[in-house]
């Protein structure tokens, strides 16, 4: 059910490669990327709306997984990119991501990364309260500079997704509140001010949702304001950003939507609002980030120790965990993994894959289902790809793991592994 076959060796392969080579070659733990997955993904969004005659943008949500590699890939594929902080914006930068096509997020931006951003012109500032409406204008004024704004909304959406990726719904820390007057505040600081060219409206609902409804009917509250400011102050909006959120196959229980149906599904709810309320098509703006890189990416770790409990569970430990991917530890987020070195080997058992942290609750997946395992054993971790290099942390002082992306048959290190030195290197001495 993974998008990866198995070679005569009967080993896992990625982008045509043996992923047991590459584990030898660069060492575990590793991320490993096939650029052909992350390519044909951009591409599914984009040409949907292409097709659909839709003006659009397709920006990636570099939060996902960011680094100069990934968004060159990004960027040749011609997206937007999303960007939520000064260090993904200098990544971006960095990688030459052209500058008009980056947008900046974030509930609580400084003023430094809003003065990054105007200085660099950058596409776009998604605008999330009003303390940053007060820094944004000051910043303009100052620079006589001018920049495209979009008001970020709470829609009021519960998704049917993790408590913690939740955005939409009414009680979050996220954009200006449609129920209770907030955002009609903010759309008149932002429609009449003269350095802000106010664009439209943003809203986000959460992230791995599978319904397209949702997306639906968070369209529909956007158009009831919409509809709302229309009649009052003649306003139409030149852009729709309806965020990301669109869900992945972890394992067998989830079932996405193909990406077209999401961005068609979009779009149709869009072009029925307008023709109700007789405005011209805005255009649509959509931001995903996990369906870009999480089924592109997967993670091979070497087996080492192993502990059975005879009757009640087999732990077999791998040489990462909660440090290379935090999800399972933050989320209960749910895995499917083979090993690598015995891709074709009849399953005889079912372990449970621990971390390596001094914390019980580092495991990465409960039950799996393996052919017999025997210590340096490969195991592939699969969909890894998003949120996983991207929430790594140095807890227990573990480096960052490495990063290879592969394509056409040929392997490149594009995140270089951490050293120790790496680890203490902002440590200071106090003796
Ligand atoms: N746009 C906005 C405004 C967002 O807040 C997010 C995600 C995205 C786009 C991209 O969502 P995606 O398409 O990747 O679902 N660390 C969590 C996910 C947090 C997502 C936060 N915002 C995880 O590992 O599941």
């Amino acid at each position: 059910n993974h998008p990866f076959q198995v070679n005569k060796q009967g080993h896992l392969e990625i982008g045509g490669l043996d992923t047991t080579i590459l584990a030898e070659k660069y060492g575990t733990p590793l991320y490993v990327y096939d650029v052909s997955i992350i390519r044909d993904n951009c591409r599914a969004f984009v040409n949907t709306f292409d097709d659909l005659g839709v003006k659009a943008r397709v920006a990636y949500a570099s939060k996902a997984f960011s680094s100069i590699a990934m968004l060159q890939v990004v960027k040749q594929e011609g997206l937007c990119l999303d960007v939520v902080s000064e260090g993904e914006l200098y990544t971006a930068l960095q990688a030459g991501f052209p500058k008009e096509r980056i947008h900046l997020h974030g509930n609580n931006k400084s003023s430094r990364e809003l003065s990054m951003a105007i200085e660099h012109n950058i596409g776009c500032i998604v605008v999330d309260n009003f303390y940053e409406i007060d820094l944004i204008t000051g910043i303009l004024e100052e620079h006589n500079k001018e920049i495209d704004v979009l008001m970020r909304v709470t829609p009021g959406i519960e998704s049917k997704t993790h408590q913690y990726i939740m955005t939409g719904n009414e009680d979050s820390k996220f954009g200006f509140n449609l129920q209770n007057g907030q955002a009609d505040e903010a759309f008149k600081l932002l429609h009449n001010h003269k350095s802000i060219r106010f664009k439209g409206l943003h809203c986000h609902i959460g992230s791995q949702i599978f319904e397209t409804d949702r997306f639906i009917k968070a369209t529909s509250v956007l158009f009831e304001e919409i509809s709302k400011w229309n009649k009052l102050f003649g306003y139409t909006p030149e852009v729709l950003n309806l965020g990301g959120g669109f869900g992945i196959r972890y394992t067998k229980e989830d079932s996405p939507a193909p990406y077209q149906s999401y961005a068609e599904a979009l779009v149709q709810a869009v072009q029925q609002h307008v023709e109700e309320l007789n405005i011209p098509m805005p255009e649509i703006w959509i931001e995903p980030g996990r369906s870009i890189a999480g089924n592109a990416g997967i993670t091979l770790y070497t087996i080492g120790s192993m502990k059975d409990i005879p009757g009640i569970r087999k732990y077999v430990s791998v040489d990462g965990g909660m440090t290379d991917n935090l999800r399972p530890a933050l989320y209960q987020a749910e895995y499917e993994a083979v090993l690598a070195n015995k891709a074709m080997d009849p399953v005889t058992n079912e372990v449970s894959i621990a971390g390596k942290c001094c914390e019980s609750g580092d495991m990465l997946i409960w039950d799996l289902p393996v052919p017999h395992v025997d210590h340096g054993d490969i195991l592939a971790v699969f969909s890894t790809g998003a949120y996983g290099y991207s929430m790594a942390n140095h807890y227990n002082r573990f480096p960052n793991a490495a990063v290879v992306f592969v394509e056409k048959g040929e392997d490149k290190l594009v995140v270089k592994r951490e050293t120790y030195q790496d680890v203490v290197t902002n440590d200071l001495s106090y003796e």
